[in-house]
């Protein structure tokens, strides 16, 4: 595949090839420095869309729950396809008040000290999975490990039983990413469907006969003394379960491939010489899986000396706020040890995301194991890039490891 740097005019921004055949670090430089707001044109029928691509003014506009909305949509294949199905009920795009009472619902099953139990189990999982990996000599990192991290702590949490896991999680890559090219948004909208259904059937089983799982919590909980009906539910069983499986699966990825690429950054893991946390903010910035988030502007609003206004779509691009040099010292570079690091990996303001503890946890066990049971490890064949105008990264990503005798002998 020949990935080539295109003029600015040629980037349609709504398609997911541009992102697989391009490479696009010097169009976000154009864009940041000359157009910071930048209008990507309609294409064949599709409407057109406003691009932010600015540190601070992505960071404004997540602030800015005045001018702008998630309640139409904060994806682009949802804003542009008219709308989301889960608006005013679904955690991500429900604003205001509703907003407020289910993210502190949420909240409660998602703080550190609920998830003490979940985040034990993603160490013992974690550790599991990259012994055995390290033991074999190497794997497809992307099948194997990542791909079984993320879905399993998910389905943890809401108690979504074993023999049921594996169906789920190729539905949701289905839903959301493609690694084939000719599959099309009616077979994303059928998985979409499919995860919903199966969660309506979770919900009836958890009213009959509750357990201590998220789902039970959510059957049992109510917004100003309504309970949350099936459907609430279910959509934010889908939004836990697309948020927290694919976006830290791909981080992973990148994780493990960017450092099979950089010696010397692995070198400082592996020696201690960087602290562990700061090592998964670098890991976040680099990966930003989520390329984008968006917003439906519903108050004229003015920007750069551009008018925004009431029902144009507005897209807030982390692919290039978390690389804007007037934020980030070097920001092309991988520095494992870099503060500060105030990333735009999770969002910000009131729809900051609500896994990011869990995400960071999963990450860092990933780190530690690797840095325990391995000496080094590299790439022994093509990383298949995903294709997708949301998400960035890898479904496949062959690797060796080299096993570093002394840490496999430890006991966990
Ligand atoms: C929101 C990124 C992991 C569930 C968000 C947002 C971003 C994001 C950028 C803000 C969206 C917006 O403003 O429209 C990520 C990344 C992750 C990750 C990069 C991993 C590396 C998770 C996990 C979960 C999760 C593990 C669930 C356990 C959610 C939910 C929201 C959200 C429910 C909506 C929050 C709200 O609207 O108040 N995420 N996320 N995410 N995320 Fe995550």
């Amino acid at each position: 595949m020949t990935v080539t740097t295109p003029a600015l005019d040629v980037v349609d921004l709504g398609d997911p090839a541009t992102f697989a055949d391009h490479d696009l670090d010097a169009f976000w430089r154009t864009l940041r420095d000359t157009y910071p707001v930048y209008w990507n044109p309609p294409v064949d029928g599709r409407r057109g869309f406003w691009v932010l691509s600015r540190y601070n003014d992505i960071m404004a506009a997540y602030r800015d729950d005045v001018h702008f909305t998630s309640e139409r949509g904060n994806v682009l294949v949802t804003l542009l396809g008219g709308g989301d199905a889960g608006a005013g009920r679904m955690l991500a795009v429900t604003d205001g008040h509703r907003h407020h009472e289910l993210r502190k619902i949420l909240q409660r099953v998602l703080s550190p000290r609920v998830l003490s139990e979940v985040a034990a189990a993603v160490r013992v999982n974690t550790r599991q999975l990259i012994r055995e990996a390290v033991e074999a000599g190497g794997c497809d990192f992307a099948e194997q490990i990542a791909s079984r991290i993320p879905m399993t702590t998910i389905s943890n949490l809401l108690g979504v039983p074993e023999q049921d896991r594996d169906h789920l999680l190729a539905q949701t890559k289905a839903a959301l990413s493609s690694d084939a090219e000719d599959v099309d948004e009616v077979d994303s909208e059928m998985a979409r469907n499919e995860i919903l259904m199966y969660f309506m059937d979770m919900v009836e089983e958890r009213r009959e006969s509750p357990g201590d799982d998220v789902i039970s919590m959510l059957v049992a909980s109510s917004i100003d003394g309504v309970p949350l009906s099936d459907e609430d539910i279910v959509l934010n069983c889908y939004s836990l379960i697309i948020g927290g499986d694919e976006t830290s699966r791909l981080t992973m990825i990148d994780g493990v491939h960017t450092l099979a690429a950089q010696p010397e950054q692995w070198r400082r893991l592996k020696h201690g010489e960087v602290a562990i946390d700061t090592a998964v903010d670098e890991v976040l910035r680099w990966a930003s899986p989520t390329m984008h988030f968006g917003r439906s502007v519903v108050g004229e609003t003015e920007l750069h000396g551009v008018q925004l206004r009431p029902g144009e779509i507005v897209t807030l691009w982390h692919a290039s706020g978390n690389r804007d040099e007037r934020i980030f010292d070097r920001p092309g570079t991988f520095d494992l040890g870099r503060t500060p690091n105030k990333h735009l990996a999770f969002g910000y303001g009131p729809h900051f995301c609500i896994g990011s503890y869990l995400a960071k946890v999963e990450i860092a066990e990933l780190l530690m194991a690797l840095r325990d049971f391995t000496t080094g490890f590299e790439r022994t064949g093509a990383a298949l890039p995903i294709r997708s105008n949301f998400l960035t990264g890898f479904s496949s990503l062959p690797v060796r490891f080299r096993p570093d005798h002394s840490g496999m002998k430890e006991v966990d």
